[in-house]
């Protein structure tokens, strides 16, 4: 007896193997991916403009060349995204359009400032560090074309995770203001890049279905805690406090048990109210609209060259 499509989707994900871009899916999961994929295409792509405020201003040649890099991967990473998204018959320019149009959201994260430049170092350590901890399991994630960006997009966020880390170190051997400058970005960083990870699993409406279809691998609040567990030994090797008095080993769990989290700060941040969500969409939309004539040349130029 031959499968039905529902059937093989079903066997296809219980077996741990990917779906491709030719095979049925249910609507819900072609949707679920398509919101998770452009969401995190759009966090690439505003997340260029928090570290890109440093460029002109990076104290060396040799930092400017690193962050020059580091926020072209981001580009680089937005566009494989989009591409991803694309062979689920989702369209970038319509993505775009809700990104800009604030429809779609991006990563909470990205509505900080980047008041020093120790933001640069601490983005690198905590906020692509977490990255990776979310990121490295959805390189199992159910989606192929997913799956398989989430590779490339990891190694080249752990580069990101090492500059920030050894710009830190750096800056940790130099004066105490060096050294007063990356506390104090730490101190800034730190709750929001937990935020990162999203709601906690009980107020998470996607975390279920997402992790039957193996899209995600791991809950919210299980990637935070192995952040944390990660965090707190690379704080004390560089020498930094991370700002929450109740951060402290537990013996029973082998976890650090932490604080709580202001869960009404990443609302208020997601529904547009952070401290530059407005900047970082204007700024992004203005980009799109003076690249207009770069793609209308770019369109009439492929139909002359199909004309001929
Ligand atoms: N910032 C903005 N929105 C968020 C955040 C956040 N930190 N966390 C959760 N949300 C949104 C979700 O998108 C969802 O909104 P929607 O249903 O309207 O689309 C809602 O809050 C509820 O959250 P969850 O049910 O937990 O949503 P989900 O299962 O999608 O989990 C998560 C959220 C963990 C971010 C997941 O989508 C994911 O792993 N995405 C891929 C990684 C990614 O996008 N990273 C971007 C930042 S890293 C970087 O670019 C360097």
């Amino acid at each position: 007896m031959t499968a039905t499509v529902e059937e093989h989707f079903e066997a296809t994900v219980a077996a741990d193997q990917r779906i491709e871009p030719r095979d049925w899916l249910p609507d819900a999961y072609r949707k679920t991916m398509i919101r998770q994929i452009a969401q995190h295409a759009h966090s690439e792509i505003i997340g260029m403009q928090p570290e890109g405020n440093w460029i002109t201003r990076a104290p060396s040649l040799r930092r400017k060349a690193i962050l020059l890099a580091k926020v072209q991967d981001e580009a680089g990473h937005g566009l494989y995204l989009y591409s991803a998204a694309e062979t689920l018959g989702a369209d970038r320019t319509e993505l775009t359009e809700l990104l800009i149009s604030r429809r779609q959201k991006y990563s909470s994260i990205f509505n900080y400032p980047t008041l020093t430049f120790a933001d640069v170092g601490v983005i690198g350590w905590l906020v692509d560090g977490a990255a990776i901890c979310n990121q490295v399991p959805l390189c199992r994630s159910s989606y192929g074309p997913y799956a398989r960006a989430m590779i490339r997009i990891c190694k080249e966020e752990s580069f990101h995770q090492r500059q920030g880390y050894e710009l830190l170190m750096t800056m940790m051997r130099g004066t105490p203001e060096q050294q007063a400058m990356v506390q104090e970005a730490t101190n800034r960083f730190w709750w929001p890049s937990l935020m990162m990870f999203g709601p906690p699993d009980g107020d998470s409406p996607n975390t279920a279905q997402s992790m039957a279809w193996k899209i995600k691998r791991h809950t919210n609040d299980d990637l935070r805690q192995r952040f944390v567990d990660m965090s707190v030994p690379q704080a004390e090797a560089l020498g930094v406090t991370l700002p929450d008095p109740l951060l402290a080993w537990n013996e029973d769990r082998g976890h650090y048990d932490f604080g709580p989290i202001d869960w009404s700060e990443l609302k208020r941040v997601i529904a547009g109210d952070g401290p530059c969500n407005a900047e970082r969409v204007e700024r992004r939309r203005r980009a799109h609209e003076d690249g207009a004539w770069v793609r209308e040349a770019a369109s009439v130029h492929a139909a002359k060259e199909s004309e001929r």
